[in-house]
């Protein structure tokens, strides 16, 4: 993935990574899942913003090119280290060597590892195992590995990443949107027991992200072998990673301390289009003016 050029946040449309430049200083950030997609790109942004970067991941290759292609952007405090999230003591691991890295202190930890395989009727144990395991048990047991140390930062930020998924039916989706349901959930349960230790808690859902999953999906791995996406949303295009990042970034922010326990929904209009559609095709009811 990281040798497609399209999932690099510098050639997707410019946000303002100008004017938060070092709003993150010497931040410790820990990022799940941080060798692809949305969690590369949050990364990209934590860079961007001035903090210490940690790609925790399961994924050593792409792991390896997440951060030489953050450093050939002119970021150098960015290190790969290996966790398996659905693994507790390798969860407890990486936070140890991060921790032992950067003098014992985390200030914002990201979520974004995941298992997509989804089924439904058909679902079998090891499809629920897998999906629990990953997105539900992987985002604890890392919320847990770096808790003694984000109470440090005083005044820490977690972000989990859920999904519009968790919101609306999806066909043959059962396991994966019940896990982005129970993230939902566990984010608001997380934010009432961490809010003593000054850490806040909020969830993202996205819906239709143009992310190496997604690719995957396409046709021929292009966004327009994917047309669909544009009727499923009033944007009428699948989000770039980088607008994910954005919000990611922002909710762990200083300009976010009054938000916790909240799951922000970052998708286009995906939830707030009804049985009408995107208007094309409905009747106007009332007056005109
Ligand atoms: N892409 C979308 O359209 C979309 C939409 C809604 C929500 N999301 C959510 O956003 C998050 C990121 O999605 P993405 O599109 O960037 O996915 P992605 O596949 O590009 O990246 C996921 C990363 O997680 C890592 N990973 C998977 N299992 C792991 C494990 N057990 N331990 C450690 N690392 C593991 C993978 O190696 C990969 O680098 C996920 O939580 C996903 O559910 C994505």
């Amino acid at each position: 993935m990281m040798d497609n050029p399209e999932f690099h946040s510098k050639n997707q449309p410019p946000l303002d990574q100008e004017f938060t430049k070092n709003r993150f200083k010497d931040k410790v950030v820990v990022i799940t899942g941080g060798a692809s997609g949305i969690g590369f790109a949050v990364a990209e942004r934590f860079a961007n913003d001035g903090a210490v970067v940690a790609i925790a991941d399961m994924d050593r290759t792409n792991g390896a090119k997440a951060v030489e292609r953050i450093k050939a952007e002119g970021h150098d405090s960015v290190k790969f280290y290996f966790v398996n999230v659905a693994d507790k003591s390798s969860c407890t691991k990486a936070v140890e060597e991060v921790t032992g890295d950067n003098d014992g202190v985390i200030h914002c930890l990201v979520n974004s590892a995941a298992f997509f395989g989804s089924s439904g009727l058909n679902s079998e144990p090891a499809d629920w195992r897998k999906s629990c395991d990953v997105n539900i048990m992987g985002a604890a047991s890392m919320v847990q590995a770096c808790h003694p140390y984000l109470v440090k930062a005083n005044g820490a930020a977690i972000v989990n990443l859920a999904s519009a998924s968790a919101l609306r039916a999806q066909p043959e989706r059962w396991t994966y949107s019940a896990t982005k349901g129970a993230i939902i959930t566990m984010t608001k349960n997380m934010a009432l027991d961490l809010g003593k230790d000054q850490i806040r808690v909020n969830s993202i859902s996205p819906a239709w992200v143009w992310s190496p999953v997604q690719a995957k999906a396409s046709v021929d791995g292009s966004q327009e072998s994917m047309p669909a996406v544009a009727d499923f949303s009033i944007k009428r295009r699948a989000a770039n990673t980088s607008e994910i990042a954005a919000v990611t970034v922002f909710l762990c922010s200083r300009d976010a301390t009054y938000m916790t326990g909240t799951n922000v929904i970052v998708d286009g209009g995906y939830c707030a289009i009804g049985p009408e559609r995107l208007g094309d095709q409905s009747l106007f009811a009332g007056e005109k003016s």
